[in-house]
C-alpha cells in the first residue's frame, strides 16, 4: 500500500478494501451518495458494492463523456441529493475518471454550501492527474471547465484494479501525463520511464505513486496557480489547440493523445529558446512517436491553432504563455514565443511523419 500524506487529506493507492471501509465508517457521515457514469457502474461499482452495502448508498448514475460534463447533469445530480434527503454532512463517492471527479467534486462543492467528497478515480489519466490538486468544474458556455472552484477532497482511492476494463487508448492517453511529470521534474523517471514501449504488464500502482508524488509537491507550492503550478501545463498550450481542433472533426483525439503532439512542439520550442539539446529533443520526440505514432494536423489550420492559443485562460496579457523545459527534468514557466516560432514548431511536428 502507498499513502501520500498531505497536509489534509491522504492519497491512496491501494486495491480498496477493509481499511479504507473502517476509515469511512470512522467518518460517521449522515449517508453516502456514490455518484458512476455508466460505464463505472457497469465496470467499476461491482468492485466496490458489496462493501458499500452496509453504508446504505444513494447512487446517482449519469452519461458518460465530457459532453455531459454540464450545468444539466449537475442539476440532476443535485435534484438527485434533495431526494436522498442529503445534507452538508453527507459525503459523496465520485466514481469514475476525469469527467465524474471533476463534476462530481463540483456538485458536492457547492450542494448546501459543500458536502464532502472523496475521489475514486477509474482511469490512469484521472489517477495520476485530474483527482489531484482540487480543480473541480464543469465546461460551460462552450469553454471547457470554466465554472468551477478549487476544494480538496476528504480522500483519494486509487485503485489500479480499475484499469482492467479501461480500454488500451485510454491508458495510453493516461501515460501522456505520466511522461510529462517525468519531464518537468525528474530526469531519473524519464530515464526509466524509455524503457516502457509497451503498457501492457505494467506495474501501474507503483508509476501512478511515483507520478503522484510529483503534482502532489508541485500543488502544494502553488494550490491556486499563481506560479509553479503552471509548469504542469507543459504540452498543454499547444496540445489542448490540437485537441480542440479534433474534437470538431470525425476522428477526435483523446487527451493525452493531443498532448503528446503538443509536448513535441513544446519540446520543440524549449530547444529554440532554453537550449533544449537537440540530442534530447530527438530522444522525446522519438519516445512520443514510439507510443503514440504521428497525427495528421492540416497545414492550413495553423491560423485557427493560433487563435485557440490566445484564448487560453492561463495567458495573462495579450502574450501566448508556456512552460517549457531547458533540460528533461527542469522546467520554465511564464515562457512565451511568437507566432512565427509557434508555426515552426508545427511545421517540426509536421515533418516527422
Ligand atoms: N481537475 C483536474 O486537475 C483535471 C486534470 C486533468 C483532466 N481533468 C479532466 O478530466 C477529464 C478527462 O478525464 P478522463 O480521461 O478520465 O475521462 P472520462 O471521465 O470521460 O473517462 C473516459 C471514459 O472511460 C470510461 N471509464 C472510466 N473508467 C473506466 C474503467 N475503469 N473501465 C472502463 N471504462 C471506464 C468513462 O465512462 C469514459 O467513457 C476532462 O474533463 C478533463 O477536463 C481534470
Amino acid at each position: 500500500m502507498s499513502v501520500l500524506q498531505l497536509d489534509r487529506y491522504d492519497i491512496d493507492i491501494s486495491p480498496i478494501g477493509s481499511a479504507h471501509l473502517r476509515w469511512l465508517a470512522a467518518q460517521n457521515f449522515a449517508g453516502i451518495a456514490v455518484l458512476t457514469d455508466n460505464n463505472t457502474a457497469q465496470y467499476c461499482l461491482p468492485l466496490l458494492q458489496e462493501q458499500l452495502a452496509p453504508f446504505h448508498p444513494h447512487y446517482i448514475t449519469v452519461s458518460a463523456g465530457e459532453k455531459h460534463k454540464t450545468l444539466e447533469t449537475c442539476q440532476h445530480i443535485w435534484a438527485q441529493l434533495f431526494e436522498a434527503g442529503a445534507g452538508r454532512n453527507w459525503c459523496m463517492l465520485n466514481l469514475g475518471g476525469g469527467v465524474i471527479g471533476d463534476m462530481g467534486g463540483f456538485c458536492a462543492g457547492t450542494f448546501k454550501r459543500g458536502m464532502d467528497f472523496i475521489q475514486i478515480p477509474t482511469t490512469l489519466l484521472s489517477q495520476v492527474d485530474a483527482s489531484v490538486g482540487g480543480k473541480l468544474g464543469i465546461d460551460f458556455y462552450g469553454v471547457k471547465n470554466s465554472i468551477g472552484l478549487f476544494r480538496d477532497p476528504r480522500a483519494v482511492w486509487a485503485d489500479a484494479r480499475f484499469f482492467e476494463t479501461l480500454s488500451a487508448r485510454e491508458l495510453r492517453s493516461g501515460f501522456a501525463e505520466i511522461i510529462k511529470h517525468a519531464l518537468i521534474a525528474d530526469a531519473a523517471q524519464w530515464q526509466e520511464l524509455q524503457q516502457i514501449t509497451d503498457l501492457e504488464n505494467i506495474d501501474w500502482s507503483e508509476w501512478v505513486a511515483r507520478s503522484v508524488a510529483i503534482k502532489q509537491q508541485i500543488v502544494q507550492e502553488d494550490p491556486h496557480e499563481k506560479g509553479i503550478r503552471k509548469a504542469l501545463n507543459f504540452g498543454h498550450t499547444i496540445g489542448h489547440a490540437i485537441e480542440s481542433y479534433f474534437l470538431e472533426t470525425a476522428s477526435p483525439l483523446l487527451h493525452g493523445e493531443a498532448i503528446a503532439a503538443g509536448m513535441i512542439c513544446e519540446a520543440w520550442l524549449s530547444a529554440q529558446q532554453l537550449g533544449l539539446s537537440q540530442q534530447e529533443l530527438t530522444t522525446i520526440t522519438d519516445y512520443f512517436l514510439t507510443i503514440y505514432g504521428h497525427q495528421t494536423i492540416p497545414e492550413d489550420i495553423d491560423d485557427l491553432l493560433l487563435s485557440i492559443m490566445r484564448q487560453d485562460k492561463k495567458n495573462e496579457d495579450a502574450r501566448i504563455n508556456f512552460s517549457l523545459i531547458p533540460t528533461a527534468g527542469k522546467v520554465a514557466v511564464n515562457q512565451t514565443a511568437t507566432a512565427e516560432e509557434i508555426v515552426g514548431s508545427l511545421s517540426y511536428y509536421r515533418k516527422l511523419r
